[in-house]
């Protein structure tokens, strides 16, 4: 299992100390959740905060977009050439079109379900993706609770990209802890963020090794 921890939960008065401390305990991905106040009823952060964190970070980006004007979000954070950025399927008209656009700009593209939309809606989509984003809490703020139907969620998804595209990860955010994480490799999950359970951690590097099953 890869980990990688949402700064939305760090102390953002010691964003370099915490961004150093998760990428030291061994994460594999920085996850930063971008929200707009219209897509989610949160407001987070932009590329001028993304970009110290680029700065100290010595794991690669994974840039979470929950925002209504995907397209240019991208273009935003394009220049700091975050591993993957993944958008929103639910809050996107021309997925492919922006699927070749990020793919086009050198980053992995990725795509967002929330709680409630079936794998079923990206099954033309699938093929194209470097990962799929299962939300197990609806999108906005961290510290929420697991929601368990996401296992068997992620189980069809597992299924489907077998079927349709074998290198597609699958990660999932929200709620995750080690009271979870058996039930998430279980069905196939490649990747998990973890934000509260983390960084309310003393010791990030036992958290973070808890989740490497
Ligand atoms: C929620 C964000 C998550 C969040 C996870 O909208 O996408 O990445 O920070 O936090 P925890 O792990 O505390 O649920
Ligand atoms: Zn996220």
């Amino acid at each position: 299992m890869l980990v990688a921890p949402s700064v939305l939960s760090a102390d953002f008065g010691n964003l370099q100390r915490d961004v150093e401390a998760i990428c030291s305990a061994g994460c594999d991905l920085v996850h930063v959740d971008v929200m707009d106040g219209h897509f989610v009823p949160n407001l987070t952060i932009g590329p001028v905060v993304v970009s110290a964190i680029a700065a100290c970070a010595t794991k690669p980006l994974d840039v979470h977009l929950m925002v209504e004007n995907n397209t240019f979000f991208v273009d935003l954070f394009a220049p700091l050439k975050p591993e993957y950025i993944s958008f929103h399927i639910e809050e996107e008209k021309h997925p492919h079109r922006l699927i070749q656009k990020i793919r086009s700009l050198g980053i992995k593209p990725a795509i967002v379900l929330n709680p409630h939309t079936p794998p079923e809606a990206i099954e033309y989509l699938l093929q194209d993706l470097d990962m799929v984003l299962l939300m197990s809490v609806n999108p906005g703020f961290g510290g929420q609770s697991f929601i368990e139907s996401v296992i068997p969620k992620a189980k069809k998804l597992d299924e489907m990209r077998k079927r349709l595209n074998p290198n597609c990860l699958i990660e999932v955010d929200g709620g995750v802890s080690d009271k979870n994480i058996h039930l998430l490799k279980d069905v196939g999950v490649d990747i998990v963020v973890a934000g509260s359970y983390v960084f309310n951690h003393k010791d990030k590097k036992e958290a973070i090794a808890s989740l490497k099953i």
